[in-house]
C-alpha cells in the first residue's frame, strides 16, 4: 500500500517507524511542517515531506495523526486531491459523523486509536467505522494487526479506548517506575531495578496473553499461603492499588468527555 501519514509527531512518526519495520511492501510518506525534526526517518526508507498534498493522489491509505483543532483545515487541504480513498483518523475526540460530513461522502473515513508502542510492533489498536465502511476498514485492521493487535469497536467506546489503550501506556510505565523505586529502596541500583521491573512486567504480560488466562488465575500460581507475595499484594490493596488505578482511568475518561 501507499500510505500517507499526515502529522509526523509522537504518534505519526511512531506509526511510520512501526510500519516500516514490521510490514513489507508498503511505501510510507510522513508529512509535517517542521520536517527537519523527522529527517532521521529517511534512514528507515520513509519519505518525509512538508507538503501534505504532494503525491497524495497515489495514496491507498491516508492516516491523520494531527491534533483535533488541526483536523478540519487539513481535511479541507487534502480532500480535493482524494477520491475513493480510505482515511484513518487517529485524532482523539473527532467523531465519525463530523469526519464523514466534512469529507462529503466520496472517501471512507474511519477512526483508529493506536498507541505509541506501534513503533515496536506492540500497539493495542482500536478501530471504528460507520456500518457502510466496515469492509473498507478491514485492510486497516489487517495492517495494524501487523504492528500489534487491532480490534473493531463501537465508536461510542473510542474515548474509553483512548484512555485504556493510549493513556494506558503512561499508566503501565508509572507502575514500572514505582516498582523500580521500590527496588532501589530494597537494595538494587537504579539500572538493575529498572531492568528487573520492566522485564517482570513484560513476562507477566506474555504469560497472560499466551495462556489467555484471567490475571487472578496466574496470581494464584505466585501466591503461597502465608507467603511474601500475598502479604505484599494485600498491603497494596489496603492502600488502594486497584482502586486508585480504576479512579485514575475514570478521571481520564471524564476529562476527554468534558473536553
Ligand atoms: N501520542 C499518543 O500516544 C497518541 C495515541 C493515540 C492517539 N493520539 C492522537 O494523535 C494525534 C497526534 O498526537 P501526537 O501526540 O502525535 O501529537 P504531536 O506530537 O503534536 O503531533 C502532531 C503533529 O502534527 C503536525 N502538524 C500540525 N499541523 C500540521 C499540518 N497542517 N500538516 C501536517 N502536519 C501538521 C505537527 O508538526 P508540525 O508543527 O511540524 O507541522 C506535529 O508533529 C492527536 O489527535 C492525539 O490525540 C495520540
Amino acid at each position: 500500500m501507499n500510505i500517507h501519514i499526515i502529522g509526523g509527531g509522537n504518534l505519526g512518526a511512531a506509526i511510520a517507524k512501526g510500519l516500516a519495520q514490521f510490514t513489507t511492501g508498503n511505501n510510507i510518506t510522513v508529512t509535517r511542517r517542521n520536517t527537519h525534526l523527522i529527517e532521521s526517518l529517511k534512514g528507515q526508507g520513509i519519505n518525509v515531506q512538508a507538503n501534505n498534498t504532494a503525491g497524495i493522489e497515489m495514496a491507498d491509505l491516508v492516516i491523520l495523526a494531527i491534533k483535533p483543532w488541526q483536523t478540519d483545515a487539513v481535511l479541507d487541504e487534502i480532500l480535493p486531491h482524494l477520491n475513493g480513498k480510505i482515511i484513518a483518523s487517529a485524532v482523539s475526540g473527532v467523531t465519525l459523523q463530523h469526519l464523514n460530513q466534512r469529507a462529503g461522502g466520496s472517501n471512507a473515513i474511519i477512526r483508529i486509536m493506536p498507541n505509541i508502542a506501534v513503533e515496536f510492533g506492540a500497539s493495542a489498536t482500536c478501530v471504528s467505522a460507520l456500518p457502510q465502511d466496515m469492509e473498507k476498514a478491514q485492510p486497516v485492521v489487517a495492517l495494524f494487526n501487523q504492528v500489534g493487535t487491532a480490534v473493531i469497536i463501537d465508536e461510542k467506546l473510542m474515548d474509553a479506548a483512548t484512555v485504556l489503550g493510549a493513556c494506558g501506556t503512561a499508566f503501565a510505565l508509572r507502575y514500572i517506575r514505582a516498582s523500580m523505586q521500590a527496588g532501589i529502596e530494597i537494595g538494587f541500583d537504579a539500572k538493575t531495578a529498572l531492568a528487573i521491573a520492566a522485564q517482570t512486567a513484560l513476562g507477566a504480560t506474555e504469560m497472560l496473553l499466551k495462556e489467555q488466562a484471567h490475571p487472578e488465575q496466574l496470581i494464584d500460581k505466585v501466591t503461597t499461603p502465608q507467603g511474601c507475595t500475598i502479604v505484599g499484594l494485600n498491603e497494596m490493596e489496603h492502600e488502594g492499588f486497584s482502586s486508585s488505578l480504576i479512579k485514575g482511568i475514570k478521571t481520564s475518561l471524564r476529562k476527554i468527555k468534558e473536553g
